[in-house]
Parts: structure tokens; sequence; C-alpha cells
């Protein structure tokens, strides 16, 4: 599967997940949880969303298996670090470890994205540069 339609399909599950988690807090008035819900949201719908509409607009990257497993990573970091974050929050303190983990992999995982994006637009523009002196030759 290209990393864009996973990411937008593990998106779309995250945020129902998350939008469940909130209507639940609203009704119960417990809102002790709300930085897990948050960053379920942020991490699990607004981040992997945002990397997949990335990845569809570089199509050769999105074939990479380098994309996949970044996506892969992220969707295990998020639902790891929701949890801990969940668990701390509602008085079980087992999960400070397991938010820690889950923080540290979707940092790293962050750090694999970024190198991607780098290594894609350098690759970009090096591709524009050999593109135009021939597209300036076609055009005389
Ligand atoms: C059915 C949809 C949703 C419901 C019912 C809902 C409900 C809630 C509730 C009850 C809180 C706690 C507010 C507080 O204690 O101050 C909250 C916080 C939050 N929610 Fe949602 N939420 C929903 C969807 C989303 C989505 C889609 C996102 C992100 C894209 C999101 C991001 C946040 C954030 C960032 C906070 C923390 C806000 C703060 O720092 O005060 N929520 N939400
Ligand atoms: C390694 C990843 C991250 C870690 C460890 C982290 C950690 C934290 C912590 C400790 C808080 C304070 C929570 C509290 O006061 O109880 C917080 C709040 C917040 N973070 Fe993050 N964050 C991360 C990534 C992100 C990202 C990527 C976004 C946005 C896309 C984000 C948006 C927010 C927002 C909106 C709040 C205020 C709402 C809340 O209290 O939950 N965070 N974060």
């Amino acid at each position: 599967m290209r990393a864009s339609a996973l990411s937008f399909r593990a998106a779309v599950a995250f945020v129902v997940v998350g939008m469940v988690w909130g209507i639940v807090m609203a009704i119960s008035q417990d809102h002790s949880a709300m930085p897990a819900h948050a960053h379920l949201n942020l991490l699990g719908w607004v981040s992997l969303f945002l990397f997949g509409i990335y990845y569809r607009l570089h199509p050769s990257l999105d074939a990479a298996r380098s994309a996949a497993l970044q996506v892969r990573v992220w969707i295990l970091g998020t639902a790891v670090l929701a949890v801990g974050v969940g668990l701390l929050h509602t008085g079980h303190p087992v999960g400070d470890p397991i938010a820690a983990v889950g923080s540290l992999v979707v940092l790293l995982d962050m750090l694999l994205f970024g190198w991607l994006v780098f290594r894609n637009e350098g690759a970009d523009a090096d591709r524009r540069r050999e593109l135009e002196p021939a597209a300036a030759t076609a055009g005389s």
C-alpha cells in the first residue's frame, strides 16, 4: 500500500476514535484525559493526514519503503503515546514510561520524516535544474 493511502486510512480511524473519546469526555464532564484526546487527534489525525498529503504530492517517495515505514512507526508511536498519556492522566502512573516511549518513538519518526523531506526536496531541486536548460533550448 502506498504511504499516503495508509496515512489517510489510519488518520480517519484515529479521528473517529478521538471524536468518540471527546464526546465521552463531554458527556461525562470528566476532562482528565484531555491531553491524551488532544494528542491522539493532533498526532493521529492532523499530522498523519499532513504526511499523507506530502507523500501524495511526491509519487516516487509515496512508493518508497522508507515512507511506508515512517507512517507505520507513526501509527504505532501515536497509539502508544495516547494510551500512556491517557493512563497517566486517569491516575495510573504506569502510563508515564509508556508515554515516554511513545513520545521518543514519534520524535525519532519525525526526524526520519524530516530526513525524507530534505532528501526529496534536494532531489527535486536537482531535477528542476537539469530540466530548466532543456526547456529553455526547446523554447528557442
Ligand atoms: C466530536 C469531536 C470532538 C469532541 C466532542 C471533543 C471534545 C473535547 C473536550 C470535551 C475537550 C476538553 C476541553 C477542556 O477540558 O478544556 C477537548 C480538548 C481538546 N480537543 Fe477535542 N473534541 C473533538 C474533536 C477534536 C479534534 C478533531 C481535535 C484535533 C484536530 C481536537 C483537539 C483537541 C485539543 C487540542 C484539545 C485541548 C484544548 C485545550 O488545550 O484546551 N478535538 N476536546
Ligand atoms: C513527542 C511529541 C509530543 C509530546 C511529548 C508532547 C507533550 C505535551 C505536553 C507534556 C503537554 C502539556 C499537557 C498538559 O498540560 O497536561 C502538551 C500540550 C499540548 N500539545 Fe503536545 N506534545 C507532543 C507533540 C505535539 C504535536 C505534534 C502537537 C500539534 C500538532 C501538539 C500540540 C499540543 C497542544 C495543542 C497542547 C495543549 C493541549 C493539551 O494540554 O493537551 N503536541 N504536549
